[in-house]
Order: structure tokens, then sequence, then C-alpha cells
């Protein structure tokens, strides 16, 4: 399941561990698998043709060292912002194997992905459609696009990770793709290319995507007949196993049925992010002080600007002491340091530590450094790449110098 596992009572991530891990960068700190995210990809790749695509979805985790790793293997991206785009780029990125999505791109944003001609913009109002054949006609730039729709088809997994459905801000609803399908008979610098949706985060049901699927097959057929769309994007949002004992799809069985039910004529672009980097990244952490005899609390250096998902979206993370115990206990809390009580990582912890010992929180490659913050004027955490059996730094540690340099001291 994970890239991790005890060698002589040590946590070890590819056979390095985390003590030496603390050792070399301190805490708190990230910490990724290279093999894992090989191999995720690879179960993604490894049943596809040749003219079907695997877009990492970038905003999972953008560090340039993961993205030049994913890029020299031949992968595409998928960005929702210019930043992305030109982290892909300048990670080498082909930007014939990039799709840009959104419902807010600005004039900014849909510029530079023009002028960059990248695989296909996909577009998700008809308002950004109107832009796009402004700026086509302004750069005298062909530009190559999806329809992003939105198919009406809740993904049963937490509402802030659900955007297929109806009442959501993403995709197209149908008054708008039939706004976008007129504008697109005069919009001469305008190719379609395909269609695209995305149905949300964090999903263990595959008949939702295939419920996506049909709806989506029947405007393929009908659109299909007015111009030759090569591809179908279907978007990311496989969950991963948090706890060995989670019911979710293997990626080898999902691609599986995902090409079962799409005719074979119909080239696929695929943008998971979760599933490719989530289970291959760790957040090593410190107990700094333990408290309360009767319902013990451990705080940790590690906190919600760190780590934001327990409290954003109730996710629940196994966490490991770095070195193998067995003194447990009932209830015990694992929080960080912040100043809020919803900085939390566990409230049901039940390995009795102590202060100075290391914690361990799984599957964190996705959405944990990328959504990490300054709050509380921290630092935020160094970045490791396993690769190896070697630890390599791939972001420093913030220093003070880092938080203030933008400001104006007037
Ligand atoms: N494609 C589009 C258009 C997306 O909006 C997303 C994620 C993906 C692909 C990749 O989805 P994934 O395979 O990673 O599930 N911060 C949340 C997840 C938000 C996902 C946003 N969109 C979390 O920590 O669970």
């Amino acid at each position: 399941m994970t890239a991790v596992k005890y060698i002589n009572n040590r946590l070890s991530i590819d056979k390095v561990s985390f003590q030496e891990i603390e050792k070399a960068f301190s805490t708190p700190c990230y910490i990724y698998s290279e093999v894992t995210i090989l191999n995720n990809l690879n179960d993604y790749s490894s049943n596809l043709s040749s003219s079907d695509l695997v877009c990492y979805s970038v905003k999972s985790s953008n560090n340039l060292a993961i993205l030049k790793l994913i890029a020299s293997n031949g992968y595409g991206f998928d960005v929702v912002s210019k930043g992305e785009l030109q982290k892909a780029l300048y990670a080498k990125a082909d930007p014939k194997k990039i799709v840009f999505s959104g419902v807010g791109k600005t004039e900014e944003d849909l510029s530079f992905a023009i002028k960059n001609k990248i695989k296909s913009i996909n577009v998700e109002s008809y308002s950004e459609l109107k832009l796009i054949n402004k700026l086509s006609k302004k750069f005298d730039e062909e530009v190559n696009i999806a329809l992003r729709l939105n198919p009406e088809v809740s993904s049963k997994t937490h509402p802030f990770l659900d955007t297929g459905s109806k009442d959501t801000k993403f995709g197209l609803s149908e008054d708008e793709l039939s706004c976008c399908m007129k504008l697109l008979e005069n919009g001469d610098n305008i190719n379609l290319k395909g269609l695209a949706f995305h149905i949300g985060s964090d999903i263990r049901d595959f008949s939702s995507y295939e419920k996506a699927i049909k709806v989506m097959l029947k405007k393929f057929n009908t659109i299909s007949k007015i111009y030759p769309l090569e591809f179908l994007d279907v978007g990311g949002g496989l969950a991963i196993k948090y706890f060995d004992e989670d019911q979710t799809i293997k990626i080898k069985t999902f691609v599986e049925k995902v090409k079962q039910s799409i005719p074979d004529n119909i080239n696929l672009v695929f943008e998971p992010g979760k599933s490719i980097i989530g289970n291959a990244g760790f957040l090593l952490t410190k107990i700094t002080y333990k408290k309360n005899k009767d319902n013990p609390i451990l705080i940790v250096d590690a906190g919600m600007n760190d780590h934001i998902r327990v409290p954003l979206y109730g996710a629940k993370h196994k966490i490991l002491p770095a070195h193998k115990t067995n003194k447990t206990q009932k209830k015990i809390s694992v929080v960080g340091p912040i100043c809020e009580s919803a900085d939390y990582f566990d409230k049901n912890f039940k390995y009795d530590l102590d202060e100075g010992d290391l914690l361990v929180i799984c599957s964190s490659g996705a959405y944990g450094f990328s959504m990490s913050s300054n709050y509380n004027a921290r630092l935020k955490a160094p970045e490791v790449l396993v690769k190896n059996g070697k630890a390599k730094l791939i972001r420093a540690r913030e220093t003070f110098e880092d938080l203030i340099y933008k400001e104006l001291d007037l």
C-alpha cells in the first residue's frame, strides 16, 4: 500500500529511516518516494495506448523536482493557473501534453496558454470561450480547446470535493454549452478537440464515473457529428487507501473499467493527482510536548498550516511512530501548535509516545505541502525526495527572510 515499513523497528521509506531523515533535515518535513510516484504513473499508462495521455494534476504537489521526474518520463500535466503552467514548462514539460482547466482563468492565464500552444484549454464557461476567441484573433493563433461539461453526477465524496453535481461552479451547464456551440460556428481560430469532465476527488466508487461517462458519451456522439473530436478527458479523482481496510479501486482496475466503458476510437486523457502522489508522500513531525495524564495530548511541531486536510475535509490519515512501540493507550490526541482548535491530526491516536519522539503522518503527498501556508508566521517545511536509497533535499526549509522579503517597511 505505501512505501514505508519497519526495518529493525525503525519506520523506513524505501530503506531510509525517518530517524536519518530527521537528523539531516529536521522536522516538520515532507518526504516523497520516487519509486512509488513512478509505479503509480506506470499503473495508469501500462494499459493505455500511445494516443492516450496521463496528465499529472500539478495542484496535488508542484515541486519542480517532482514535475521534472514526471515530465522526463514522458507524462503530461493538468494545470489550473499560469503559475502551474509556468512551473510545468520550466520542468521541461511538452506543451502538447498539457491541459488547462479552471473556472476563473484570467486574460493573463489564457494569453500565456495560447502563446505556449498547449494541448487543450478546457473551457468552463461561455464567457471564457468568448475571451479565448478574442485572444485567438488578437494573437492570430489557433487555439485547441475541450469543453468541460458538468455531467450533473454526484461523486459521493466530501461535499468540498464534489465537482460534478449540478449546483457546483464547475463545467458547462446545458445553457452554457449551447451558447458555446453557437460561438464555435464562427470561431475560426478555435479547434474543438475534445470533451472533458472531472467529478471530484477521493472517489471510491466507480458507479459515479460510470454515470458521468454515459452522459459524456451521449454528448460526444452528438458533437462529433459536427466537429471531429479526438479525445475524452475523464479528469482525476480516484481515491487512495489511507488505511489498509479502506475500500478503493486500484489504479489498474480503474483504467480497465474506464477503457471498457469508452469506445476504442476515442483517445483518453486522465488527470490524476492524489492517486499518483498521495501515498508516495509523508509528513515527519516531532512531539514537542505531552500534556494531561487522563486525556493525553501530544503537541507536535507540524500544524494545520503544513497540512490542512484533516480540519478542512475531516480527512483521516494514518499516523505511525517512527520507532516501533507496543505501548498503547486510549484516545490520545495529536495536535499542532497553531492557535486554532481545528489544528489537530488525530483524536484517537493509540501509541503512548513521549516528548522528542517522531511521528509520520501517512498519505500526505497530495495536497499536503501544496496547500500549506505561512499562517502564524510559520516557515514552510522542507521537501525531500528518496531515490535509490538516498534522501535528497528538493525544497529547503523557509527562512525568516522568505517570510518578510515581499513586505514593505513604510
Ligand atoms: N482535474 C481537475 C480538473 C481537478 O480539479 C482535479 C482536482 C484533478 C484533476 C485531480 O484530482 P485528484 O486525482 O487529485 O483527486 N484538496 C483536496 C482535493 C482537491 C481536488 C481539486 N481538483 C484534497 O486534499 O482532498
